[in-house]
């Protein structure tokens, strides 16, 4: 990178001056060197900006124009300009035809943008701007066409030929190769193009919908992985199904592709009707994939699927829309899980990692707001905030209009814009037209960033029967955003009395920065259960008495609130522990006292054979150590690990009996399903051993190695290994020793034994992990390998990333601009984690910092990783 990046604005928002109505593209397949024909029928745009010329202007990155002709006339060097970020030539009218011929090397693509190979198969990435890697295009979403595609390839090695649409011829050519050519009858945009060929094997399923259309469904994985294609398969019936239950959305074409690929920048990519995926979320059988996998796998698969319509029939007019599309097809995702599993257990995981993911980001150096007001670098911002809030934000929505107004909003959304590229204004504009309501206020979510704070007081009037509710909301300031208004939130409120019963249940709506909401007819102080369900994505400032959670965390018809109401007990006890651990040298269990109380709950809340397994699997994990740290300033490291660990080596001792009968209770004998009941079952017992062992009573070592030997299943295999991976236990190198033995072929499950070295609490941990760089199945290469080593290392090992002498940042710096060169994209995702150096203390900050000055004085540095280290640098 030789000047700044630019900036781009949404303001500078201008409609595009040329369309394309049609695209043609022939593709002459070959590693080294492959031939892109383009043949495009371009429209001046009729709403054309004013002052918009008669210049074209095509976005293309990275390769070599061969020719450019238009209506049939080769064009001149001095006709037209070329750079390094595209072509400009002057249009001859208002409809003509250009024919660009262009070549690219998929083998030399490192960076997964564009053409390039996984394994032995070509495969294409083209969100969000890789189209103009492949040829020169206006490569914008508000820019559509319908496709033809022609793949040219060699017959033995690509016997498979896939693009967008329905294939509408093939045959044979000379020189040992084929061709097809596919047809894509529904206009998009070119980021959702693909292309795949290869050598791959096939399962194929049908799909009836419901107005009789006959869909057949395809899955493509390399050869030997066809037998484990029957969840995602499963997952996608089930998908289908659900859409047209629930939305009315129905499938549109008489073909659905699936690819699984090895390497893959992100999770999966909803190109129309050939969804390409990491592997990671396809493949899966119960002895090489988790419940957790399974879980993944159903709910991505649906995320893709639901695509077509929140995205694909109507998209994004610019990428500050992206929520459009990614929020609202989270949340569709979010709920397709809900009903297919419990549905307080979802909300839990999903609130969960919206904490923390999410409200990180919103808390740090690259806060932005759901729909973004600039970037560097797009890819830079598919993050926590546009996905997770924005389906947050969708779901405030819900709330307030209720399921039926939802529904009535989202009916006239795909009515009314069906085909086109649109805004989030736009989608918002339907909810309020077809509900009569002014959502004014609550389209603030979409501009303003932070996670607000909410604090709450109640006051009981005896004489009145009244009790009045005080709550008031602050959003602290975050960079380029200083002033922060009151936002338009559903609170979902519960007033219990003393027996347990609900007084009332009602959802009031905050709108004021301070707001009272009284109710009547209340005969006895209530106990409040609080943003039940958690209907609003704040934070609660309001401590609550302890005694006042344990009567929840036994009470509260809602169950999202007895989990929390867990959740906050066990962070109030751990922060005060943490607090007494700084002053008292380093005595956990001095620091945390007598915490016979919390575990007497943690008790009722393991024996309540009401409850769920799966909800009861989550009551008992105790906040993990990143959430703590956003909670502390500075964030003490040390600190937070052994008070965390001292805790539930004191859960394990008090509940030792319990938690024993509890292993051996659920120990099944059944073949292995991944239903929720079934998987919900193997987490509870698997959180029992984990306390078992934290005990620190070493037969319980024993039984996890024992676990390990006789598993049937890769949940329970990992589970017993994922406590042993923290034991000086010689049990612990015998497991991995024999995971690799067993695995070692398969790259997909060698993630998960990289994953674990990588987070282990051992003090060999980065000399061991600076050791598996160089084993054979790692490369730097692939987006898996290298976020299961090093990505885990930094995200989900604070303790050793965040070394005192820096050794951690060190290596990790070094990995970043080593990767940099291969992976921009992977390598700024990266980032993020030196970029929380305000939350430490000086001497880590400053090490944090002038690692992020090492990265930024990288020379040649990418758009993406200097982006993001700039950011995360200057706050
Ligand atoms: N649109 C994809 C999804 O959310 C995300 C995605 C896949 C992506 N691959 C990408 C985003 C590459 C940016 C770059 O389903
Ligand atoms: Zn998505």
């Amino acid at each position: 990178m030789s000047a700044q990046p630019q900036v781009i604005r949404r303001e500078d928002y201008t409609a595009p001056a040329f369309l394309i109505d049609k695209v043609e593209l022939v593709f002459d397949l070959d590693r080294d060197v492959t031939n892109v024909k383009s043949r495009l029928f371009i429209i001046a745009n009729p709403v054309r900006g004013t002052g918009a010329g008669n210049e074209v202007s095509f976005d293309g990155e990275d390769m070599k124009l061969v020719s450019i002709a238009i209506d049939d006339r080769k064009l001149g060097v001095d006709e037209y300009n070329v750079d390094k970020t595209g072509l400009t030539f002057t249009a001859p009218g208002e409809t003509f035809v250009v024919d660009i011929e262009t070549q690219v090397s998929p083998v030399a693509n490192t960076r997964l943008e564009g053409l390039y190979v996984s394994q032995s198969a070509f495969c294409t990435q083209c969100e969000a701007e890789g189209f103009r890697r492949i040829t020169y295009f206006p490569d914008r979403p508000d820019v559509m066409a319908t496709f033809t595609v022609t793949i040219n390839a060699d017959k033995a090695t690509c016997p498979v030929l896939l693009s967008n649409g329905n294939l509408a011829k093939s045959g044979d050519l000379d020189g040992n190769r084929h061709f097809a050519v596919w047809e894509d009858p529904f206009p998009k945009p070119s980021y959702l193009f693909a292309l795949v060929a290869g050598d791959l094997a096939c399962v194929e399923d049908r799909f009836k919908t419901v107005s009789g259309r006959d869909v057949a469904l395809r899955i493509f994985v390399e050869h030997g992985n066809e037998d484990r294609c029957d969840y995602a398969m499963d997952s996608l019936k089930r998908s289908m199904k659900w859409d047209e239950e629930v939305y009315g959305l129905e499938y549109d074409l008489d073909l659905f592709n699936i690819v699984a690929v090895s390497d893959f920048n992100m999770g999966a990519m909803e190109n129309k009707s050939l969804n390409i995926f990491n592997a990671k979320y396809i493949l899966a059988k119960p002895d090489t994939a988790t419940d957790m996998d399974y879980e993944l796998i159903e709910s991505i698969v649906a995320h893709e699927y639901f695509h077509n319509w929140s995205g694909n029939r109507v998209t994004c007019r610019d990428w500050f829309q992206l929520s459009l599309k990614e929020g609202l097809t989270v949340f569709r995702d979010q709920e397709f899980s809900a009903d297919q599993r419990s549905r307080p257990v979802q909300r839990i995981k999903d609130v969960a990692q919206l904490r923390a993911r999410q409200f990180p980001e919103d808390g740090g150096p690259l806060a932005h707001p759901v729909r973004p007001d600039s970037y560097m670098e797009i890819n830079n911002f598919y993050t926590a905030t546009v996905y997770e809030k924005g389906a947050e934000l969708i779901r405030m929505m819900h709330t307030l209009l209720g399921a039926d107004g939802y529904r009535k909003g989202i009916d006239l959304y795909f009515d009314r814009h069906d085909g086109q590229a649109v805004t989030c204004d736009d989608f918002a504009k339907a909810m309020e037209d077809a509900n009569d309501v002014d959502l004014t206020q609550l389209k603030r979510w979409y501009s303003q960033a932070g996670t607000p704070s909410l604090s709450w007081k109640g006051d009981y009037y005896a004489d009145a029967k009244q009790f009045r509710l005080t709550v008031s909301q602050k959003t602290a300031p975050t960079p380029g955003q200083p002033d922060k208004f009151a936002l338009h939130m559903p609170i979902a409120i519960g007033l219990l009395g003393k027996d347990g019963k609900e007084l009332v249940s009602r959802t009031v709506q905050l709108t004021e920065n301070e707001q009272e909401f009284v109710f009547d007819n209340i005969n006895e102080t209530p106990v409040v259960s609080f943003n039940r369900g958690f209907s609003a994505p704040v934070n609660i400032a309001t401590q609550q008495p302890h005694d006042e959670l344990v009567f929840l965390m036994g009470n509260d018809s809602d169950a999202f609130n007895r989990w929390e109401s867990a959740q906050k007990y066990a962070t109030a006890l751990m922060l005060t522990a943490i607090e007494e651990y700084e002053k008292n040298d380093g005595d956990a269990d001095g620091a945390l006292g007598d915490v016979t109380d919390f575990i007497t709950a943690m008790r009722a809340t393991l024996q309540n054979a009401d409850l769920d397994k799966a909800f009861r699997a989550d009551a008992l994990v105790l906040p993990g150590e990143e959430f703590l740290s956003e909670q502390r300033k500075p964030a003490n490291p040390e600190a937070i690990h052994q008070v965390r660990n001292a805790l539930r080596k004191q859960i394990g001792t008090m509940l030792k009996a319990e938690f024993a009968d509890t292993y051996h209770q659920n120990a099944s004998n059944a073949a292995f399903t991944p239903d929720a009941q079934s998987a919900g079952q193997r987490a509870l017992r698997a959180t029992a051993l984990g306390y078992l062992v934290a005990s620190g009573d070493a037969q319980f070592a024993d039984l996890a190695v024992a676990q390990y030997r006789n598993a049937d299943n890769m949940t329970d295999r990992m589970a017993a290994l994922a406590v042993l991976n923290h034991l000086d236990h010689p049990g612990r190198a015998e497991a991995l020793a024999d995971f690799e033995a067993r695995f070692g072929k398969d790259t997909v499950v060698m993630d998960k034994w990289f994953g674990l070295q990588a987070m282990s609490s051992r003090d060999d941990t980065l000399a061991r992990v600076k050791d598996l760089m160089s084993h054979p199945s790692f490369t730097m290469r692939n987006p898996n390998k290298v976020r299961s080593l090093i990505g885990a290392f930094a995200m989900a090992n604070p303790r050793h990333f965040h070394a005192v002498d820096g050794s951690g940042y060190e290596f990790y710096t070094d990995r970043l601009i080593e990767l940099d060169d291969v992976n921009p994209q992977v390598a700024a995702r990266l980032c993020a984690p030196l970029g929380k150096w305000a939350k430490y203390d000086d001497e880590r900050a400053a090490k944090m910092k002038a690692a992020l000055d090492r990265v930024l004085a990288k020379p040649e540095i990418s758009r993406d990783l200097y982006e993001i280290a700039s950011k995360s640098r200057a706050a």
